[in-house]
């Protein structure tokens, strides 16, 4: 199969809308990382993206919209609490599990009675949902196991030959998938940190929000996983990849001393700290959290383009979207954390 890369325009939002009504898959982006799409009421479409990926077929998938009014024949309720989330970051990058409606086939849910439910605000994931007139069940638009793609040649790399489209609407503004909310039992437990930060969620519920067991440690052997996502191995590099946590200080010595002994090293940091690695291959996690976000998968692909066996990547605090770019490192990292 042939794969075009178009730019967003009315005739191409036209064709992404016939493949879709037809049950083919399209690639588009949306404000956090571009998704492989398909008519979310159609089994044997959803059937499609997990054969495209390679996706374990026990990982649900998330279905889009592009209206409130598409709602109801999604979900059978709306929780009061998923309601105050809607209300508060809707559109945008969360996504909330609701109890499922009757025209979502199991094989987007994975056989759960529940629904991962997302209203993307990027201008060109609207218009596609909204030409084509059907919900758009989605996941990340890498093979399964790769980090998740930024740009649309991230998408082309993972999808040539596999898919007929992908919009190309630029580079993806947010970097990190959205954040994840089960909102199905009586309050709200965060599955995966994004964009909406656990603080944002935390001040327009007015309470605390829990997080899911497995979010940020390993589940231990044979431990049920709240989110089918959390049981996988994700975001991985063909790099090996360490978290490096600690004083500055003896983060730079550590990561200057044991790639030393690496055949082909390189950190990945914030610029203000580039200058403790002399003579090492820096890849840019930019100037601030939301930088390191945006910046992640991009680079984790790059240490992999020039060849890198190693990744030291130096970790963040928790705060803010400081919790979603370490979630997601540590994955990549298979959970190997160095704690100085
Ligand atoms: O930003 C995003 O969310 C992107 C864009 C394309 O919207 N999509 C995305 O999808 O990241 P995916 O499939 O890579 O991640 C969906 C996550 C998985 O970890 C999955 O296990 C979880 O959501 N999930 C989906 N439905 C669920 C459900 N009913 N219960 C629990 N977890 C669910
Ligand atoms: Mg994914």
């Amino acid at each position: 199969m042939q794969t075009k890369v178009l730019k967003p325009t009315p005739e191409s939002l036209a064709l992404a809308a016939e493949i879709l009504q037809k049950g083919g898959l399209v690639a588009f982006p949306t404000e956090t990382v571009y998704g492989l799409g398909a008519d979310a009421t159609n089994a044997e479409a959803a059937k499609a993206i997990f054969a495209a990926k390679g996706r374990p077929a026990d990982n649900p998938l998330i279905v889009h919209i592009s209206s409130l009014s598409m709602l109801p024949e999604i979900v059978s309720s709306v929780p009061e609490a998923a309601q105050k989330l809607m209300n508060a970051f809707w559109p945008g990058p969360l996504t909330i599990i609701m109890p499922k409606g009757k025209k979502i086939p199991y094989a987007v849910t994975a056989g759960l009675e529940t629904v991962a439910v997302r209203f993307p605000v990027h201008p060109d994931a609207q218009a596609m949902i909204e030409r084509c007139g059907l919900p758009i069940a989605a996941p990340s638009a890498n093979l399964s196991g790769k980090p998740s793609p930024t740009t649309a040649a991230h998408v082309f790399e993972d999808m040539d030959g596999r898919i007929p489209l992908i919009l190309d609407g630029g580079p993806c503004q947010v970097g990190l998938e959205s954040t994840v909310v089960d909102a199905t039992h009586g309050h709200i437990i965060l599955l995966r940190p994004g964009g909406v930060t656990r603080e944002m969620l935390e001040e327009a519920l007015g309470e605390e929000v829990a997080l899911g067991k497995g979010v940020m440690e390993p589940l231990a052997d044979g431990e049920k996983a709240l989110s089918p996502g959390l049981k996988h191995k994700h975001y991985a590099p063909k790099a090996e990849v360490k978290v490096v946590l600690g004083p500055d200080d003896l983060r730079a010595q550590y990561i200057l001393d044991s790639a030393a002994k690496d055949a082909c090293p390189c950190v990945l940091c914030l610029e203000g700290r580039r200058g403790l690695y002399p003579g090492l291959t820096v890849l840019s996690a930019g100037n601030t959290p939301e930088d390191y976000a945006h910046n992640l998968f991009a680079a984790l692909r790059h240490a992999d383009e020039i060849g890198c066996t190693q990744v030291y990547a130096e970790g963040l605090s928790l705060e803010g979207v400081g919790l979603a770019v370490m979630n997601r490192v540590e994955r990549a990292a298979g959970f190997h954390v160095i704690q100085l």
